[in-house]
């Protein structure tokens, strides 16, 4: 079953076009990724999905409904996680999950048992009465997540919810999706960070200035870009490292230095890993291990845009 279609969606503000002419199904069960720099338009897609934004053009379908022709429909069967928090600090814990489980259409016993289910999954339960004021990013993200998922949606969107928060919370947050995932839920998970893409998602697309540049599991993602390499060297330091200098050895794309990893994407089929070593030993910078990866969707970023998804 098709949960969401996207045909031909497009936002323009102005003369800009921030979404541009994007066509995505996710069919049930799918924990879609949609990856893309800051800008791409991924915001503004969700934000059209959610009604909160008019497209310009296309269509959006949830459950094979028109979401302007079945508004309430739409509604209740899409949760969204939006990427600003979303939460009244004047309202107490539970107050908030019950106002936008409202919003979103529960009523009764069933609003009471399900705030309490929702607030429980995020471990908050004992977190009832208190104003959300002093909590922090982590807590307010958890929360912010039980709000869109206490009507229990066919279908979660998430908007980078593991910006700026603890690596703790993060994995926390991770775990719970891929358990919303078990429990029947469909997911779209948007980021800029591709190892979490990576992690959890089942299918992906990459976007880069409203456009979907490239579609499918990450595998088949892989696959457009395995005549390439990474070649990471750590070393003691940084210092004396001059990346104009490597580039110039033949085979090697780019280079990125990450504090004491000077990562090397390079052509799969030249050997250079000799020439590159000696670079680092005629400069004497000591090295600390070596190691030869296999593509990413950096690299998939990388290869079909020409650059970095996150500068
Ligand atoms: N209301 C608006 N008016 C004009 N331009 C807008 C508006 N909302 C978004 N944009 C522009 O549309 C583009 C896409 O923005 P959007 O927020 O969808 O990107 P994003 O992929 O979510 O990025 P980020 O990773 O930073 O959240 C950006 O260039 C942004 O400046
Ligand atoms: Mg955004």
């Amino acid at each position: 079953m098709k949960v969401l279609e996207m045909k031909g969606l497009t936002k323009k503000f102005g003369d800009f076009i921030a979404v541009d002419n994007v066509t995505l199904t996710v069919a049930e069960g799918e924990i879609f990724g949609f990856l893309g720099p800051n800008g791409a338009g991924k915001s503004t897609s969700i934000h059209m999905i959610s009604g909160l934004l008019r497209s310009t053009f296309g269509q959006i379908n949830i459950l094979g409904k028109d979401i302007v022709k079945h508004r309430k429909f739409a509604k209740m069967n899409i949760g969204i996680v939006p990427q600003d928090l979303a939460i009244y600090e004047d309202l107490t814990v539970y107050e908030n999950v019950k106002f936008f489980a409202g919003l979103y259409g529960l009523r009764g016993s069933r609003l009471k048992e399900q705030v309490a289910e929702a607030l429980e999954f995020v471990g908050l339960s004992d977190k009832h009465n208190s104003y959300p004021i002093n909590f922090s990013g982590g807590m307010k993200r958890r929360l912010n997540i039980a709000c869109a998922i206490a009507h229990r949606p066919k279908l979660l969107i998430m908007d980078e919810p593991t910006v700026g928060i603890d690596p703790q919370t993060r994995n926390y947050i991770l775990d719970s999706i891929k358990k919303l995932n078990k429990m029947g839920s469909t997911i779209i998970y948007t980021s800029h960070y591709m190892e979490e893409v990576e992690e959890i998602c089942t299918r992906i697309a990459i976007v880069d200035h409203g456009k979907v540049i490239v579609e499918g599991t990450k595998e088949q993602l892989q696959a457009v870009v395995t005549d390439k390499k990474d070649i990471w060297i750590e070393v003691k330091s940084n210092k004396n490292i001059r990346a104009q200098e490597i580039e110039k050895i033949k085979g090697v794309e780019s280079i990125q230095i990450d504090e004491r990893v000077i990562k090397i994407h390079s052509d799969m089929d030249i050997n250079n890993l000799n020439q590159i070593i000696q670079y680092f030993l005629s400069n004497e910078i000591e090295i600390r291990s070596v190691e030869e990866k296999s593509s990413n969707l950096e690299n998939v970023f990388l290869t079909l845009t020409g650059r970095n998804l996150r500068d």
